[in-house]
């Protein structure tokens, strides 16, 4: 059946409110390509927002899961526990910043896991007040539409949201005038103790490198200085590493790239290789502060995911993903940064490892927090250009004017010069 019969039945039978990027239907993948079910090929330039870091079928992904479902699919680990649940919180404990001692519960979504953080957050400090920043995303369930910072589309006729979610200024460099990291955090903080009050604080939940908003890069010394706030008032410092976990910007976690070491860290998405799966992975004493019982979910650290998880960890390791990020970063950013001299439209380019992004503005009109205008239409515009010559890219931002690139970490130097001379003639 044909991309355009199947997107007939889909009007008639899915709800408009999911919608796509692009209307082409996937048949199969294998490294960074996919081919629809027209036969037609693309370079994935977005890995399932984030998630098939390890590539499409990945075969070690796709041999674990064969053989877990043909043991058993489900028994609940609150009924009936299994190995891989506790060898997926092992690997956790050991990966994730710090050498403390560490617990992990897992969970299906990201946003489940940020909802379990907030509620593992206030139950060890006894506190209500989470702090969350401008242009950050957290996910769609109730608590985490509170957390997330863009009304269109996510919240926007979906409230009334949960409370005790306190918004404050992020370090923005391009459009806040390039403070420093710890004048934008002095900025926030200071807000924090004037609208929430210190000790009202259970958690700062920041993502390192925002995601959906933009790629925001925060200015060296942001993060370092909420992290040693959190440790002076007896807040917990959350680390939202579900976009940017597992390699992704060139290190393990984003946190490490300037020595943070957060209380609670959230994964999911690259963790599972495409299987849902998500955890949260804390200082011991904090996430033993919750009575048994309190935690978990039906199919939270399902046993099919689990051994996902496992096989895909494992080809991290093996392949060295955290080089291979760094390496795709070298052939990258020299190009975004070459055709950003060309093209005076592009106002930022930015990222780290394989999360890198490009920010399309109208450089002499001034826009939000004084930065330049931000090009919507040119963002959409190039990332048609893009879809039309099967190079799958996504958008992001707050304006909804970043071009974001999350490659396969598994992608070969040829698929992606390809993928950015297709880049660079959708600008041309
Ligand atoms: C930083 C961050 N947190 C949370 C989420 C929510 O994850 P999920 O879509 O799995 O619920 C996302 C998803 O994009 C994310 O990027």
């Amino acid at each position: 059946m044909s991309s355009q019969d199947l997107h007939k039945r889909r009007g008639a039978a899915v709800a408009r409110g999911v919608s796509s990027t692009i209307s082409s239907y996937m048949d199969r993948g294998t490294g960074a390509s996919l081919t629809d079910v027209d036969g037609r090929e693309w370079i994935d330039f977005g890995s399932g927002i984030a998630v098939t870091s390890i590539g499409h079928a990945a075969p070690r992904v796709v041999e674990a899961v064969a053989e877990q479902v043909a043991r058993f699919t489900h028994t609940c680990f609150m009924v009936a526990p299994y190995e891989s649940y506790v060898a997926v919180c092992e690997q956790l404990n050991e990966l994730t910043p710090g050498t403390h001692e560490k617990r992990s519960a897992l969970f299906n979504s990201g946003a489940e896991a940020v909802e379990n953080a907030v509620k593992i957050a206030r139950h060890a400090t006894g506190r209500s007040a989470v702090v969350v920043f401008d242009h950050a995303y957290h996910g769609r369930t109730n608590l985490t539409m509170a957390l997330t910072a863009k009304s269109m589309p996510y919240k926007h006729r979906f409230g009334p949201f949960a409370g005790e979610a306190y918004r404050m200024p992020m370090s923005y460099p391009l459009r806040d005038g390039g403070l420093s990291g710890e004048a934008a955090a002095a900025r926030a903080l200071d807000q924090v103790a004037k609208q929430v009050g210190a000790e009202n604080v259970a958690a700062i939940l920041i993502e390192p490198i925002q995601g959906e908003g933009g790629f925001v890069v925060p200015a060296p010394g942001f993060l370092p200085a909420l992290r040693a706030w959190c440790a002076e008032n007896g807040a917990l410092f959350v680390a939202d590493e579900i976009q940017t976990g597992f390699c992704r910007t060139g290190a393990w976690f984003a946190s490490s790239h300037e020595d943070v070491v957060p209380d609670l860290v959230t994964t999911a998405k690259a963790l599972a290789g495409g299987l849902p799966l998500a955890g949260v992975t804390g200082r011991a004493e904090v996430m033993d502060a919750v009575h048994p019982g309190g935690l978990g979910g039906t199919y939270g650290g399902n046993p099919v995911a689990c051994a996902a998880a496992i096989a895909s960890i494992e080809t991290m390791r093996e392949l060295d993903l955290c080089a291979a990020s760094r390496r795709i970063e070298s052939i990258m950013l020299p190009h975004l940064q070459a055709l950003a001299q060309t093209h005076p439209e592009i106002g930022d380019v930015r990222g780290r490892g394989a999360m890198l992004a490009i920010e399309l503005v109208q450089p002499s009109t001034r826009g939000p927090m004084g930065g330049p205008a931000p090009d919507t239409e040119r963002t959409k515009a190039v990332a048609a250009a893009c879809h039309a010559a099967g190079l799958l890219v996504l958008t992001c931002g707050t304006y909804g004017n970043v071009l974001r690139f999350l490659p396969p970490l598994v992608i070969d130097d040829d698929t992606l010069h390809r993928g950015l001379e297709i880049l660079s003639a959708a600008f041309a």
